[in-house]
């Protein structure tokens, strides 16, 4: 076959002139609540002119819209600065404290300037200072619960305060947060649409609070401003600790204190320049209302008739609420704590303030859709299932009509059992359990939860006597508002599945941190599960602010001897923190990997120190760097019988974390630096030789996840060693195989990397073939059994077994149907399929580099004979298409922003098989290229 064609095609972008848009403020558009002194701005340009690229920009910064003009700007005038970067770190005047700042920007594609911007405006929190109000709470009387074999469940909290201005007010801001999560109201209305402020830290050393401007809230004469607290994370049930004992009494509960409390502090600016701030205080009121319960793992009971309307207005007579008090008036609660490390060790779990307050840097969770279920079915008499079509962590809105005091119960699952029962066994202790008792509106009525969610497909109700409608039920998808950036589509549907199914994963896990699953007792950020799949879900989303977020969380777990821990915030750490290799190694990789995605630095600058004490602690403990895990040994979690042991696992991964580490103390010009994690990753290779590779290639210890290891994470560099790696893998693979299995052996850590390395080592179409399969062990297998997420464990539902696994003899318990994990094989999917990947970080150089399988690479089903992806990068959309022609021939398209660059590798003569021997480079420029590659 030769090359009979090349066309190369510029064309134009967009119908639309060199503009520049899509400002962004530390990675969030017009965020509320900036306390970085320095924010990151950020931009891209648009353009028609193929090719375009910015060559200098000008940024305007002002306290006033009207003060948006060159010459006029009061905070910052950054004048024509020659530079091809879309971003900078704000450098102008300090920035005020709660006030909006507005800001433009223009850039230049060679002489020709765009217009200005958009104007966009973000709220600044407090900068440089602390809310100094004090916390209020109730009188707690009860006694500090401690029972661990029965639930405790307290009622959330309604407080109101007023306040009467004396002048003209041109600006209220208000700086809320709770022990506890809270939901704001102002004068009858909800401000914000946040759920689960003020997200999850470690109450004890840090918090953050939220801004909101209430201006446009509030009315001549009284104001009121109200909250409702529940539990949270700070005193309601957290991860598994009911399970297993953690917490004070080993109730699970309490973990960070007894009793929740609330601080508002409202910054009011008068029209005469004066300004006044209202704080929580002992004037304010606080009862019970319709909450009578309300946790985040157990579930809500909402007790309609209990409703107080108008209760955050001034006309509403307060006169029966308790006196709200000082949080520290509920006195010291010295209880005996359990975790990991300690049992029953006494620890304070009345109020403390904590010593430090951030703003809620990130987007918060929000409800980004609805789903209408789908059908509806009585099981037994009484009881309805309600099918939502769709695995996804939210709540529901529930619409009734009924008499007062008729009482619903809802209940979720996931799956169903084979007589049409939900299977709620994999919830473990979560009860995830709402109770709704109407209050008898005749026009009918509708509740949604707010303090606690579900990880779901199936609501089972009971409290109908008849058939309830279809819309009785709205599924309410919550999760962190990271908006979507990706896209693959393919002539494969089951493939296509998978990827829909892993950003549906990825969605349900996003609920203020990466959690493990959303729906059993653990909700968890595991971090071994974030570091592998932290690259894909940078290109599904735009993940920075959500990332930079939770990188501050896992810094302030690290445990004393400088490990990351197993999952952060980390809860149960009074006693030191679990901590593991593969797991802790998510404070280099994770940085590392939002790095790549965005091209900002200050991913890996702000925790530059910790990550380096990590590195040098394993160092300590492994001072030949032969391999010797530290921590807990949880190695190739999950594998099918095939384990890899954890010392393994340690060298490999402590070998790729120092080409990390390499690559961004170069990156920061930190060359000594450099130089040692280079130097330690010699040692590492040659001890990898003499340790674990065999003459003839063979690895010891044999197993698919130890030739993965050694091939992903640079142990074995030499490309003719290489391929006998591959080579032997594939031949593991296939000797596993048959017609009712894929050969699969791979757990956490080896599948990840494992369609890469095989696709890497000229085993492309086994790779694919993998991809495609609906044989057990797989992706496709769980798309072939209904998946719309991607399950935890291969064997999490097996066709001879039900959720009994392979055996029939699993403990369903610990089997999520919406785990991520798995799902890293659509970075695959997109890097390599589809090839869009960044050749420097912030893809302001791309690499587009496909990858065609044959036409016979799967014997199971149709090859996949076309690929559409698309990722929207920091510089806007890069999309691809590519075709296998009726005539043999190769269509390739691609479209790639303004300001960027791409290198395309394609093979020269026929693209069908992987073999790229002697491919052809080409360098894009922005816009759109087709290129046809003959038989
Ligand atoms: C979690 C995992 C996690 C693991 C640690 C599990 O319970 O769900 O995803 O990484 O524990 O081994």
């Amino acid at each position: 076959m030769k090359l009979l064609a090349y066309l190369l095609l510029s064309s134009a972008l967009h119908a639309i002139p060199h503009i520049t848009t899509d400002l962004k403020v530390a990675h969030q558009t017009a965020p509320l609540g900036i306390d970085d002194a320095k924010p990151r701005i950020s931009w891209r340009i648009e353009s028609e002119k193929p090719g375009a690229k910015q060559t200098a920009y000008q940024i305007l910064v002002a306290s006033r819209m009207e003060l948006l003009e060159p010459g006029k700007a009061d905070l910052w005038d950054s004048g024509r600065l020659t530079s091809s970067t879309a971003n900078t770190d704000y450098a102008g005047k300090p920035l005020p404290s709660s006030a909006y700042v507005y800001l433009k920007v223009r850039t230049w594609n060679g002489e020709s300037a765009s217009k200005w911007s958009a104007p966009q405006k973000f709220l600044t929190a407090l900068i440089g200072s602390q809310p100094k109000q004090p916390f209020i709470s109730f009188k707690d009387t009860t006694p500090f619960h401690k029972e661990r074999n029965k639930l405790h469940l307290p009622t959330a909290r309604y407080y109101r305060g007023a306040f009467t201005p004396g002048k003209k007010i041109v600006r209220a801001i208000a700086h809320s947060t709770a022990l506890g999560i809270y939901e704001l109201h102002v004068n009858g209305q909800r401000v914000g649409d946040a759920y689960f402020a003020p997200g999850w830290t470690d109450y004890r050393k840090r918090i953050y609070y939220n801004t909101y401007d209430l201006t446009p809230l509030l009315q001549d004469g009284k104001n009121t401003i109200g909250a409702i607290v529940a539990d949270g994370w700070y005193a309601g049930y957290v991860g598994y600790g009911k399970l297993v004992g953690y917490g004070p009494h080993q109730t699970g509960r309490n973990i960070y204190g007894k009793t929740p409390a609330l601080l508002i502090e409202t910054h009011l600016f008068y029209e005469d320049g004066t300004s006044e701030i209202i704080g929580t205080d002992k004037t304010w009121k606080t009862t019970t209302g319709p909450e009578v319960e309300a946790d985040f793992l157990m579930g809500e009971n909402y007790d309609a008739r209990k409703e107080m309307p108008g209760w955050a207005t001034a006309a509403f007579d307060d006169s029966a609420w308790e006196n709200a008090i000082l949080a520290e008036e509920n006195g010291s609660h010295i209880q005996p704590f359990s975790d990991a490390f300690i049992k029953n060790e006494n620890r304070e779990f009345g109020f403390v303030r904590p010593p430090v307050f951030q703003a809620y840097p990130a987007q918060p969770v929000r409800i980004t859709q609805e789903l209408p279920a789908q059908s509806v079915k009585q099981i037994k008499p009484g009881t309805w299932i309600f099918n939502m079509g769709q695995n996804f962590a939210g709540n529901v809105r529930l619409k009734v009509k009924a008499e007062a005091g008729k009482t619903f119960v809802l209940r979720f699952a996931e799956m169903l059992h084979p007589d049409g029962r939900i299977m709620t066994e994999n919830l473990r202790q979560a009860r995830a359990t709402d109770t709704y008792i109407a209050k008898g509106a005749p026009e009918g009525e509708t509740w949604t939860p707010r303090f606690t969610f579900h990880g779901f497909q199936y609501v089972e109700i009971t409290g109908f006597d008849t058939e309830p409608p279809l819309d009785t039920v709205t599924g309410l998808v919550m999760h962190s508002d990271t908006a979507l950036a990706s896209g693959f589509e393919c002539s494969d549907p089951v493939v296509n599945k998978i990827f829909q199914n892993a950003v549906w994963t990825q969605r349900a896990n996003w609920i203020e941190l990466p959690t493990d699953c959303p729906q059993r007792d653990e909700r968890l950020g595991w971090t071994g599960d974030a570091q592998i799949y932290a690259a894909s879900a940078a290109i599904h989303a735009d993940v920075a602010a959500f990332f930079r977020k939770w990188l501050r969380e896992l810094e302030e777990s690290v445990t004393k001897e400088g490990y990351y821990p197993s999952y952060a915030p980390y809860c149960f750490g009074h006693g030191g923190g679990i901590h593991g290799s593969a797991w802790s190694d998510a404070g280099i990789i994770v940085p590392h990997a939002i790095w790549k995605a965005t091209g900002d630095k200050s991913f890996f600058t702000a925790h530059w120190p910790a990550m380096s004490r990590f590195m040098e602690s394993r160092k300590a403990h492994d001072p030949q760097l032969k391999g010797k895990d530290f921590g807990a040994p949880w190695g190739d979690w999950l594998n099918l019988n095939d384990a890899t042991p954890p010392s393994y696992v340690e060298l490999a991964y402590f070998n790729k974390t120092a080409l990390m580490m390499e690559e961004m103390a170069t990156a920061q010009g930190l060359s000594a630096e450099a130089a040692k994690y280079r130097q330690w990753r010699e040692t590492m290779r040659a001890n990898f030789r003499t340790q674990h590779l065999k003459p003839d290639g063979f690895i010891q210890p044999g197993s698919q996840s130890a030739y993965v290891l050694a091939l992903d994470c640079g142990l074995l560099t030499d490309p003719a060693e290489r391929k006998i790696a591959g080579d032997k893998l594939a031949a593991l693979i296939r000797a596993k195989a048959n017609d009712k299995n894929t050969g699969m052996t791979t757990g956490f850590l080896g599948t990840k990397p494992l369609l890469p390395v095989l696709a890497d080592t000229g085993n492309l179409d086994l790779a694919v073939s993998m991809l495609q399969s609906r044989k057990y062990p797989s992706w496709g297998y769980e798309v072939k059994n209904g998946a719309t997420t991607i399950w935890e464990r291969w064997n999490s539902y097996t066709e001879e077994h039900g959720f009994g696994g392979e055996d029939g003899k699993m403990n369903a318990s610990m089997n999520s149907f919406s785990h991520y994990a798995f799902g890293a094989v659509t970075e695959w999917m997109v890097t390599t399929l589809a090839g869009i990947a960044p050749a420097e970080p912030g893809y302001s150089k791309i690499k587009l580099h496909p990858h065609f399988p044959s036409a016979n690479a799967t014997k199971e089903t149709d090859t996949i004979s076309w690929i559409k992806a698309h990722h929207d990068s920091p510089h806007g959309r890069i999309s691809i298409h590519w075709k296998r022609q009726d005539d043999g021939s190769l269509l390739y398209e691609a479209t790639i922003p303004p300001n960027t660059t791409a290198e395309l590798v394609l093979p020269k003569t026929s693209p069908w098989g992987g073999t790229d021997a002697t491919p052809v480079i080409h360098q894009l420029a922005p816009g759109s290229h087709r290129l046809v590659i003959a038989k």
